[in-house]
């Protein structure tokens, strides 16, 4: 293996790089996650905090952590344990990967539950709605969270999908399909907004999502953190996932530049969803805070009544299956590379294996929707457990950690080197945002989440 390279090959290009990194962070997260929580936290306040956090701490974060994965060219475990033995700093550090692989896993668990739900609707779409209107919406969506069985069966089906692909290598398979998907999906998501566009709801909408009204914070104690981990979680930052793909990077190209097109691609396309879903929410008289279910609540009755809308349904769903395809799959690398560059796995048994670590949890998150739906803990089942402990504690603190890591731990000359850029004010923007900005932005939101000191509630 050389310097340049790793077992686990290349990137074909920047190019590809960039679209398999916009295919990790476009996913579930944009689609499903930004609208339903900006629904529940008042619009607008909640939009401008998240832009905030993206600009301010993840885009800053991205670049640490895919030029990390360049410099290290291993899974995040050793890549951060070997760059920390090579600057002479404790191996500790490679704690901070091995807890982004554990994250993976636990994101995943939950992640290919609700791709599942996708398989549902995409199912109910060819099969032809049973139900439109708001009501019959409404039941179908509480009559599949109700049904282990479905649950379960497109649960196991969605990670089926990503083992075989993880099993047979990111980069062939994974380039092809994101070169087609990311136009397509831009292109479905213009449209549902032009027929946002032409509904009722459509000004109401639109200002509910973009104009802030910060007293709700008053009423949204949680809204900072909300939108914090929205960032981590929407861009893939924290875990390693990105930094599992930047070790397959070609040398020359600028780590900076390319965190830059992810971090506005992703960021477009949760924007557009929004602005898709918010006018329906007022056209129909929905209430913005319909929790998960406002994604399979809402765009349902658009499709019902454009014309042909039953083609688009199915368009649409199958779209959004692969995005959360291509995200699943970055969840998987990090345990994959790390089973096997440690314990010499092949290839399928390691992706067979972290898939199935993933899927038993799945099936626990699954049943915890119904038949096990009493057991909580912190008044959660586990299904909203593992989405509060990994995208609100384990992402952040892996986030600022690995930030701090490329910061503080590594030599300005490299890092200067794989950012690519000048050594000038923007160098110095990246290092004051890696070193103190995020480590304050998530030390004050944790600190205003757990009501030690008080900007809400
Ligand atoms: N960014 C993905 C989404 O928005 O759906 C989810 C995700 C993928 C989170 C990879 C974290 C990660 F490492």
């Amino acid at each position: 293996m050389s310097a340049d390279n790793t077992i686990h090959g290349q990137w074909s290009s920047r190019l590809a790089f960039v679209l398999a990194a916009t295919g990790s962070a476009v996913g579930l997260g944009n689609i499903w996650r930004f609208p339903y929580l900006a629904g529940e936290n008042g619009g607008g306040a909640f939009v401008v905090v998240y832009l905030a956090c993206v600009l301010l701490v993840g885009l800053p974060l991205m670049s640490a952590e895919i030029l990390l994965g360049r410099r290290g060219r291993r899974n995040p475990m050793d890549a951060m344990r070997s760059l920390a033995l090579a600057e002479r700093r404790t191996p500790w550090w490679g704690g901070v990967g091995l807890m982004g692989i554990l994250a993976g896993l636990l994101i995943l668990a939950f992640y290919s539950v609700v791709a599942g739900w996708l398989l549902f609707y995409l199912y109910r779409s060819v099969s032809g709605w049973a139900a439109v209107g708001t009501a019959g919406l409404d039941r179908l969506f509480s009559s599949l969270l109700s049904s282990p069985l479905w649950l379960v069966g497109t649960h196991t089906l969605f990670m089926v999908l990503t083992v075989t692909v993880v099993a047979m290598g990111v980069q062939g398979g994974l380039e092809r399909s994101v070169k087609i998907l990311m136009p397509t999906l831009l292109f479905m998501l213009l449209l549902l907004f032009g027929y946002a566009v032409g509904t009722p709801g459509f000004g109401e909408g639109v200002r509910y999502l973009l104009v802030p009204d910060f007293g709700v914070l008053a009423e949204r104690p949680a809204l900072l953190l909300e939108a914090l981990s929205q960032a981590f979680f929407s861009l893939s930052i924290g875990m390693g996932a990105l930094m599992a793909y930047g070790a397959y990077l070609p040398k020359h190209a600028s780590v900076f530049r390319m965190a830059c097109w992810v971090t506005g691609l992703d960021t477009l396309v949760a924007l557009l969803a929004g602005l898709a879903i918010m006018p329906l929410l007022f056209s129909y008289g929905l209430e913005p805070a319909q929790g998960t279910g406002l994604v399979f609540k809402t765009l349902p009755l658009a499709f019902g009544e454009m014309p042909g809308g039953r083609l688009w349904a199915i368009v649409f769903f199958l779209l959004l299956i692969i995005a959360a395809w291509t995200s699943a799959i970055s969840l998987m690398e990090p345990a994959t590379a790390w089973l096997i560059e440690n314990r010499r796995f092949s290839r399928p048994l390691a992706a067979l294996t972290a898939g199935g670590v993933a899927w038993v949890l799945g099936v626990g998150c699954a049943l915890s929707l119904n038949v096990w739906q009493e057991y909580k803990l912190f008044d959660k089942n586990l299904f909203e457990l593992l989405d509060y402990l990994t995208a609100k504690i384990m992402l952040p603190i892996g986030g600022v950690l690995i930030g701090c890591f490329a910061g503080w731990v590594i030599a300005r000359r490299l890092t200067l080197a794989e950012l690519h850029v000048p050594d000038g004010m923007l160098y110095r923007a990246w290092l004051f945002a890696v070193r103190y900005l995020a480590p304050a932005a998530v030390l004050v939101v944790f600190l205003d989440a757990f009501g030690i000191i008080g900007f809400s509630g």
